[in-house]
């Protein structure tokens, strides 16, 4: 048996990343509001270990402002090739500036102009209002480097919880739960 969800993590998605016809480390992310409303959409996981589980993403988007209010949230993978699914849950962290400076200058120019151009999650009057912003901004940083927004950055699920769950025929599923226990993490098995 593992004695930590981590390396079954990576095997679950070494498998997923040979299977699944697009987007292998794509997640949904549940938060929730001050009010306990509970909100989810898919982010895309950009790094993992013992550390958590990490994304990036505008700080002021409704899924930002959900967790400044409450720093926990869930994720769900479901690989469906495979017919497997793994649920995180725990607190949030930010990610430190530095790592997010490093992650933000590898993605394509034309990303990183769209976190300018974007005020994700507020109303937008019209797609040329977009477009015009995005222009503006490629013209604000033509022939440089483009920095992160400040309000661009990473979150890691600190997990408290995952659980691996494995379809079996007949519905006789199998789920496997670790939980945090101190240092450790202790294994267990739940019913279907
Ligand atoms: C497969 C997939 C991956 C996505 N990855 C991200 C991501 O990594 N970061 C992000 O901010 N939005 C991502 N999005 C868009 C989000 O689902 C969502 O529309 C956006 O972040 C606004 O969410 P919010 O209004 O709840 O904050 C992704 C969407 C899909 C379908």
């Amino acid at each position: 048996m593992a004695t930590d969800p981590f390396a079954l993590f990576d095997e679950w998605l070494a498998e997923a990343r040979t299977s699944e016809i697009n987007d292998p480390e794509a997640m949904a992310l549940a938060t929730a509001d001050a009010s306990g409303q509970p909100s989810v959409r898919m982010v895309l996981l950009k790094g993992h270990g013992p550390d958590g589980f990490v994304f990036y993403t505008n700080e002021q988007s409704a899924k930002g402002e959900d967790l400044a209010a409450n720093p926990r949230a869930a994720l769900l993978f479901h690989w469906k090739s495979l017919r497997r699914q793994v649920r995180i849950e725990g607190k949030v962290e930010r990610v430190p500036d530095a790592q997010a400076d490093v992650y933000f200058a590898t993605r394509a120019r034309d990303s990183q102009l769209g976190a300018w151009a974007s005020d994700q999650s507020r109303r937008l009057d019209s797609r040329q209002t977009f477009e015009s912003r995005f222009e503006e901004v490629k013209r604000r940083f033509e022939g440089e480097d483009v920095p992160r927004p400040a309000r661009w950055r990473g979150y890691r699920v600190v997990p408290e919880r995952v659980e691996f769950w494995l379809d079996r025929p007949h519905r006789l599923h199998e789920r496997r739960l670790f939980t945090r226990d101190g240092e450790g993490w202790t294994e267990g098995l739940l019913y279907p």
